[in-house]
């Protein structure tokens, strides 16, 4: 098996278990990025979506009273049930669910107004490769919404993150910086046409529990962040370390490109 596949199956077996907290998760479920989502996009009544690594299927629902059509995808069976499921409970009648790997989408050229891809190119082990899909399956003139966690342009300080990130999620495969993605973005012929990050607050002990953490991990964790740099404590703002409180931020970021 070659280490691309490995960290696929290593998405496949994480998700496939803790699916269901996925689609209760408030930091997936709920946020000011899924407004802007809509704000920023503008989706309209005639276009076909295509939401990619759809998780618990958040954005296909956000999107789905705005659009004609949405196909949500996923790399993991168990998650695209668990977002199937979800989205019947919500009266979500226009979302169709296809399993797919993002970096080799089952869909001809041309096929969609516009890809969403929320908090999860993170897994993908060829970041680069979807983006090249994404562009490809987007008609001329459509629009690749991107969202994902986001590195600081400081490469000392971006490793920390990414490997505390890692740590609690072993199918975390790596996060970029702003600069990164609009390079990776404008390779494969997409432009950004707008450019934002925002925090999300994490607590701690729901953030452990929902990839089901164990002791020693979580305790690493606590000492990862109580030994972090002045640069990481900058950047992750942990709050009440100690208590059942404990809680920090990770940064997203939200890109909207465009298909000339
Ligand atoms: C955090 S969840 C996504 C959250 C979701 N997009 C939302 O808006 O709430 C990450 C998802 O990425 C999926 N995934 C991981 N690697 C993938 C790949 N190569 N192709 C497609 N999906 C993948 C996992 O199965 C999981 O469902």
């Amino acid at each position: 098996m070659t280490r691309s596949e490995d960290s696929k199956t290593l998405s496949r077996q994480r998700y496939g278990m803790y699916a269901r907290g996925y689609v209760t998760s408030s930091t997936h479920a709920r946020g000011v990025d899924l407004e802007r989502l809509i704000e920023i996009v503008q989706p309209r009544a005639d276009q076909v979506a295509l939401d990619v690594a759809t998780g618990g299927g958040h954005t296909a629902l956000a999107l789905s009273p705005h659009v004609e059509r949405v196909i949500a995808t996923d790399l993991t069976p168990e998650m695209l049930g668990a977002a199937r499921d979800f989205l019947a409970e919500q009266g979500a009648t226009n979302v169709d669910f296809q399993p797919a790997d993002a970096e080799d989408l089952p869909f001809d050229d041309a096929n969609f107004d516009l890809v969403t891809c929320r908090i999860a190119a993170h897994h993908f082990p060829a970041a680069d490769r979807f983006v090249t899909e994404a562009a490809r399956v987007l008609r001329s003139g459509g629009l690749l919404w991107l969202q994902d966690h986001v590195l600081p342009e400081d490469d000392a300080t971006a490793r920390y993150v990414d490997g505390f990130e890692k740590l609690r999620d072993p199918s975390h495969n790596r996060a970029f910086s702003e600069a990164e993605w609009l390079d990776m973005l404008s390779r494969a012929g997409l432009s950004a046409e707008h450019s934002e990050q925002l925090t999300k607050r994490h607590f701690f002990i729901p953030w452990t529990e929902r990839q089901g953490c164990s002791p020693e991990v979580v305790r690493e964790l606590v000492r990862r962040l109580e030994q972090a740099s002045a640069a990481a404590r900058e950047w992750m703002q942990p709050r009440r370390l100690g208590t059942d409180e404990a809680s920090f931020v990770n940064h997203h970021i939200l890109i909207a490109c465009r298909k000339s």
